[in-house]
């Protein structure tokens, strides 16, 4: 875990300019479904140096605007943090509709590994499971047809497809009182 670590290649997939954001990885052969990419590679940390690595993370993405999270739960005692240069797969963007998944091995290992065939050429994607909180601060731009606008996992959608709807009809009801007073104001000229 020097600082003199290699960064980690695949023989599935290289790293290339994405039009999603920066960098990304992309295959550079098909890759067969269940194929595991590349290893998530990090320095295993106990949760009380997970939590204040993430504090440290959320009071830096306060100031940057850009939140950079690369901790991974690993079980109830042990996390990952893959926020080390060396560690390529941290360059993997966040799909909603992503075709690869994080899958911890027995010996919590974290690969990246394909849910479908892949196409030579594919930008490799997962998702990145981020919660609600600050949602608005991750807007997504991974461009599926499934995009749900924002960086958060799966298992939010149903809340935030309710918070969006929300927001748009308060939206809606704030522009259509605006044209309400427009219309009085030039009926009164
Ligand atoms: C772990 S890095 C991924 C590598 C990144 N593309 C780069 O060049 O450093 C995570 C950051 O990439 C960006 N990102 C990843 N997926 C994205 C997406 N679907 N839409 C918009 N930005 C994304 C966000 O800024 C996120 O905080
Ligand atoms: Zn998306």
């Amino acid at each position: 875990m020097g600082k003199k670590h290699k960064p980690t290649k695949s023989e599935w997939a290289e790293i290339r300019g994405s039009l999603v954001h920066g960098q990304g990885m992309f295959a550079t052969k098909d890759i067969p479904e269940e194929t595991s990419i590349i290893e998530y590679l990090g320095e295993r940390i106990d949760k009380e140096e997970s939590n204040r690595r993430g504090h440290a993370l959320f009071d830096e993405s306060q100031s940057t605007g850009g939140a950079q999270v690369y901790l991974f739960t690993l079980d109830d005692d042990w996390d990952l943090d893959g926020n080390f240069d060396w560690n390529t797969a941290r360059l993997v963007n966040h799909s909603c509709e992503p075709n690869c998944e994080a899958q911890i091995d027995e010996d919590l290992r974290i690969w990246l590994v394909a849910l479908r065939d892949i196409s030579q050429g594919d930008e490799l994607s997962f998702n990145y499971g981020f919660d609600l909180e600050d949602y608005q601060k991750h807007p997504c731009r991974c461009g599926s047809d499934k995009c749900v606008g924002y960086i958060v996992g799966e298992d939010y959608w149903p809340k935030l497809r309710k918070k969006l709807k929300k927001k748009k009809a308060k939206a809606e009801k704030k522009a259509a009182k605006q044209r309400e007073k427009l219309r009085a104001l030039s009926a009164s000229e």
